[in-house]
């Protein structure tokens, strides 16, 4: 499979930037080819605005989206890289989410979250956390983010199969740390084919 990182992290040599070096290690020790999307050294602009709302009108995006919608137009798997903000997304993921996705492109309809206008890709939300597994299923993110990541934007998108990974207690100790970077290599190596 050829495989696309969009990773959103301004540091190189942050965890974030970590966990994807490893998970495309992983993929390709599988045998996949991948293809970097750094969103902040490549200065990708995450304001929604109005060209983005014309080029959806006269369904003629703005160039610099569809270069991105060309990588993705590449991709046979998607894979997220980006850390766990407010519980959500950290704005250049937002951004690239919103904008790139058009409607029309990614998706015509509202009413059924199976059905996208791209074909089935895999799709893998990589995900560092400072919280614990525990403390946000007692409080109730895990389920949110399931129901608003899983359920409400990426299957409109075509991400079929599709998984949050949380990387837990990212901040933690080394050997913490350690382990998580493996996991990321693992979840790379075995990253399943895309399913219709
Ligand atoms: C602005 C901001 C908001 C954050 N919000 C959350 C959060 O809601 N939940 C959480 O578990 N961790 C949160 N964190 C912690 C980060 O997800 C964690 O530190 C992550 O490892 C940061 O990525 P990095 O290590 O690659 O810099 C937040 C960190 C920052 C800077």
């Amino acid at each position: 499979m050829h495989i696309l990182t969009v990773i959103d992290h301004p540091n190189p040599n942050s965890f974030t930037a970590a966990v994807a070096a490893r998970f495309n290690n992983g993929a390709e020790a599988a045998g996949h080819t991948t293809e970097i999307a750094d969103l902040h050294s490549e200065g990708f602009d995450p304001r929604w605005s109005m060209a983005d709302i014309e080029g959806e009108s006269s369904s003629k995006a703005p160039p610099y989206i569809v270069s991105e919608q060309q990588r993705i137009a590449r991709a046979d798997a998607i894979c997220l890289a980006f850390p766990l903000f407010w519980w959500g997304m950290p704005s250049m993921m937002k951004g690239w989410v919103d904008r790139v996705w058009t409607w029309g492109w990614a998706y015509d309809q509202l009413g059924n979250p199976k059905k996208s206008l791209q074909k089935a890709r895999t799709g893998v939300l990589l995900v560092p956390a400072g919280a614990r597994s525990d403390e946000m299923e007692m409080a109730g993110y895990l389920q949110a983010l399931e129901t608003a990541w899983t359920r409400g934007t990426f299957g409109y998108f075509g991400f079929s199969p599709r998984k949050i990974e949380l990387l837990h207690g990212s901040n933690g100790s080394i050997k913490r740390r350690q382990a998580l970077l493996e996991r990321s290599y693992d979840i790379g190596f075995t990253l399943p084919s895309p399913r219709g």
